[in-house]
């Protein structure tokens, strides 16, 4: 049999064919078995084919901070659309990629001024790496090849993110990987940690194996060290107290560029504009994403301290300085698009919002302690996750099992990663929708079982 055996090609494709689309992170039969389509959404809620109204739970995919199809996003969008549909980075530039820039830049703490664009996550992850090894070459400390990611890390899919990123599934299949990278031990331990709000006590001296790989290796050998502040795909861990602090002076000790991956803790998910600025600790680079167009449009982005950016500005003026970029960099809809965004966040003051809403989320997430089956819960800024205990030689079951009832009985977008349940609702949020929430996922919890 040839693959072309499999499914011949219809004479006209039906509109309503699931078979072409191959899903990202979907099991694939299952879904085209049952699928869970959404075709439109406002503010809190999206909308099924047959109109029925679900509560998003995940804002998207953590990026819908400020809630869906909110109207100055739409109408910058559709203004940008009429203007200018797309202008190159390379060599020319338009006035709104500055502004933006300028913008996040003024957002992020310390002197971290200066904005390299690009459109998702992993990219924005592949840029950071990229800085980091070739701001060590240009200084002259080009033996600088070592990159350090952490155990259970999440760093988009990128080879760069996958090689520094620490989930088993994400990188099992793809070959050897990017050479020369270390990893860092998780933070979590729930014998130690369990049903903590916000950052648990337990764990910051985890960070001091950073000293044993700079021991193993020796600095000199070392580029960067790269950490979600707060890691999210894997299942919501806060980072224990003190722990951040302590990579950063480990960091300086030893002239290791610090990266923060603040793809999903950008944009107010935990309370601040950065999650650098929420731990009082400045990395030398921050990636961000999602929350910067609040999922509209795709955009993403690194953020440098001056002294890095200040390295490459040497030799002829002609010269390209860094030869890195994107043919979508700096978009003018995504452009567009983020300015509007950041307007909304600072005229509804979300940021604000989500910090003096986090004791009543962490409260309302922990009224599930108890329930069947609930191993752990974490919450920190507007997240949580709950870890269910796992069905018996069926890893990932329960979990399934609860999101897909989750929307197709109780109208509630949550996410799963494995059989730990995410939750992340846009910041406009509203108490009352907190309340359901958690309603609505101890029902679920209770009837999965
Ligand atoms: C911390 C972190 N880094 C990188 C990524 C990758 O982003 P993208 O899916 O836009 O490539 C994600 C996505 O969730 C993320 O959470």
């Amino acid at each position: 049999m040839t693959i072309a055996d499999v499914r011949p090609k219809p004479a006209v494709p039906a509109p309503n064919d699931l078979e072409s689309f191959w899903l990202p992170f979907t099991p694939n039969r299952a879904f085209k078995r049952a699928p869970r389509l959404i075709v439109r959404a406002k503010d809190m809620h999206y909308y099924t084919p047959d109109g029925r109204a679900v509560l998003d739970g995940t804002a998207g995919l953590w990026c819908t901070n400020a809630g869906h199809n909110r109207d100055p996003i739409v109408a910058a969008i559709q203004r940008q659309a009429e203007e200018l549909d797309y202008a190159p980075a390379f060599q020319f530039a338009h006035p709104k990629s500055f502004e933006l820039a300028s913008r996040i830049a003024a957002l992020a703490p310390g002197d971290l001024d200066r904005v390299f664009f690009c459109n998702s996550g992993s990219e924005a992850v592949d840029t950071a790496l990229k800085i980091a090894l070739a701001y060590h070459n240009v200084r002259g400390e080009g033996s600088r090849t070592r990159l350090i990611g952490r155990e259970r890390g999440y760093h988009g899919v990128g080879f760069g993110g996958i090689s520094v990123g620490g989930i088993v599934a994400n990188r099992k299949l793809f070959g050897t990987l990017l050479a020369g990278v270390d990893h860092l031990p998780a933070t979590y331990n729930r014998e130690q940690q369990a049903f903590t709000k916000g950052e648990p006590d337990w764990g910051g001296h985890l960070a001091d194996e950073l000293e044993r790989i700079v021991a193993l290796h020796d600095a000199s050998t070392i580029a960067a060290v790269i950490v979600e502040p707060m890691a999210g795909s894997t299942g919501v861990l806060p980072p224990p107290k003190g722990y951040l602090q302590k990579l950063r002076a480990i960091c300086d000790r030893h002239g290791i560029v610090l990266i923060f991956d603040e793809v999903i803790t950008g944009f107010g998910r935990l309370g601040y504009a950065f999650a650098a600025e929420r731990y009082g600790v400045i990395p030398d680079l921050i990636t961000f994403a999602k929350g910067v167009t609040s999922g509209a449009v795709p955009m993403a982005g690194v953020i440098a301290r001056d002294g890095i950016y200040a390295a490459f500005m040497r030799g002829p003026e002609h010269v390209v300085e860094l030869f890195h970029g994107y043919t979508y960099s700096a978009h003018p809809l995504a452009c567009a698009a983020g300015l509007a965004t950041l307007d909304l966040y600072r005229d509804e003051k979300l940021f604000e919002r989500a910090h003096a809403l986090e004791p009543k989320w962490a409260d309302a997430a922990m009224s599930l302690k108890g329930l069947p089956g609930v191993l752990d819960i974490r919450t920190v800024g507007i997240t949580a996750g709950i870890d269910l205990a796992p069905r018996a030689g069926a890893s990932g079951l329960r979990g399934y099992e609860t999101m897909e009832r989750a929307f197709h009985h109780e109208n509630l977008m949550v996410r799963i990663a494995g059989d730990t349940i995410e939750l992340m609702p846009p910041l406009i949020v509203s108490e009352q929708q907190i309340g359901e929430i958690f309603d609505k996922v101890g029902r679920v919890i209770r009837a999965v079982g």
